[in-house]
């Protein structure tokens, strides 16, 4: 096990039956978990030093047409309760973001059939004629290659679309109104051509994922050489069809990061929230573990409780905006701090 981590650690990559070994190694033994956690760690401050980028998030609506068989904001969910920002409440929630200090931006929805190209341009217009310094990232689920590039060229520059699964089956399982992960990988690959740094990822524990599978993400994302990488555990939202399946398992997530921290070094990874929803020192574990990013919540208090991808969803006291002194606090203590920069990918 230890000669996998230090081959990894030493930039070279692993095949799929040894990436499978060392997840399994993880799984089962603590030193392992801990010896690949500390190797990420030393990679992920190589390239980034003790700053952590902080990324503004900005849920502009819970609208979704898709149908995701994890996801609270399915279109199935009648009890979901729906919002959709206004252009105006959008800018000014990039207002006190950037009063806070944040310089980037992350505009996440569902897959709101509203949000046509002309309005999502103006708002990036908007947000980038006030904030000329700021990187303003979509989160919008899949469009069309023309729609990515008129939203580029309004000024759009980083992209987030996880692939959530590898594995062709299992994402049909997950995804059973949609057009497939070969779609999925498409709108993935247009959004490289369309010049933005692009952001894949997935969640770790949903209902039939195995290792395999996700050793299959690992190489997947590995191979596209992404810029971001978002993982995740699952967690069961109660008015979905995986309501009552077990949360992802932390560990195993933990080894996920870190693996990819060290395929990818220069990547943006953020230490997710689904992580700190999980567990009080979920954060801190990401970061651990070479995550190098966090999201606090920008969007306005009264819509957060609405916009339920998983139940009890943390958006208050650190991983909240108007948190982030506690943030820093809480990042000092494991000897970390907060970087304002706008942190973009360094090739
Ligand atoms: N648990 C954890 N993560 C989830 N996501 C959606 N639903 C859940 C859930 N129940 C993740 C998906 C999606 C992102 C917005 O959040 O990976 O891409």
């Amino acid at each position: 096990m230890r000669e996998l981590v230090e081959h990894l650690a030493s930039g070279h990559k692993l095949d799929a039956q040894n990436l499978n070994t060392l997840l399994h190694g993880c799984v089962e033994d603590g030193d392992v978990l801990q010896l690949l956690r500390e190797s990420a760690v030393r990679t992920a401050r190589e390239q980034f030093g003790l700053g952590i980028y902080v990324r503004g998030l900005v849920e502009v609506s819970s609208y979704c047409r898709a149908d995701c068989m994890y996801c609270g904001l399915r279109r199935s969910n009648r009890s979901a309760e729906r919002y959709r920002l206004t252009a105006d409440e959008i800018l000014e929630c990039c207002k006190e973001g950037y009063a806070l200090g944040f310089r980037t931006f992350v505009l996440q929805g569902g897959e709101d059939g509203t949000h046509s190209d002309a309005w999502l341009e103006e708002v990036i217009c908007r947000i980038r004629s006030n904030y000329p310094d700021v990187a303003i990232t979509l989160s919008l689920g899949e469009r069309s290659e023309e729609s990515y590039a008129r939203l580029r060229r309004a000024g759009a520059n980083r992209y987030l679309l996880r692939h959530e699964s590898a594995d062709s089956e299992l994402y049909a399982s997950l995804h059973p109104a949609s057009r497939g992960l070969e779609h999925r990988l498409a709108c993935i690959e247009a959004l490289k051509r369309c010049g933005y740094q692009v952001g894949m990822g997935m969640m770790i524990g949903v209902k039939g994922q195995r290792i395999d599978h996700i050793v299959k993400d690992i190489l997947l994302m590995s191979e596209y050489d992404c810029e971001m990488v978002g993982i995740g555990p699952f967690i069961p939202h109660g008015a979905t069809p995986l309501g009552s399946e077990p949360a992802g398992d932390i560990r195993l997530t933990l080894a996920t990061v870190a693996i990819m921290r060290l395929l990818l070094p220069k990547a943006l990874i953020p230490s997710t929230t689904a992580l700190a929803t999980l567990s009080p020192e979920g954060r801190n574990a990401g970061i651990l573990s070479g995550a190098n990013v966090v999201m606090p919540n920008l969007s306005p208090s009264d819509v957060r409780k609405k916009y339920a991808i998983y139940e009890n969803k943390a958006s208050w006291g650190s991983e909240a905006a108007e948190g982030l002194a506690a943030l820093d606090r809480e990042l000092r203590a494991i000897g970390y701090h907060i970087d304002f920069s706008r942190g973009d990918y360094i090739k």
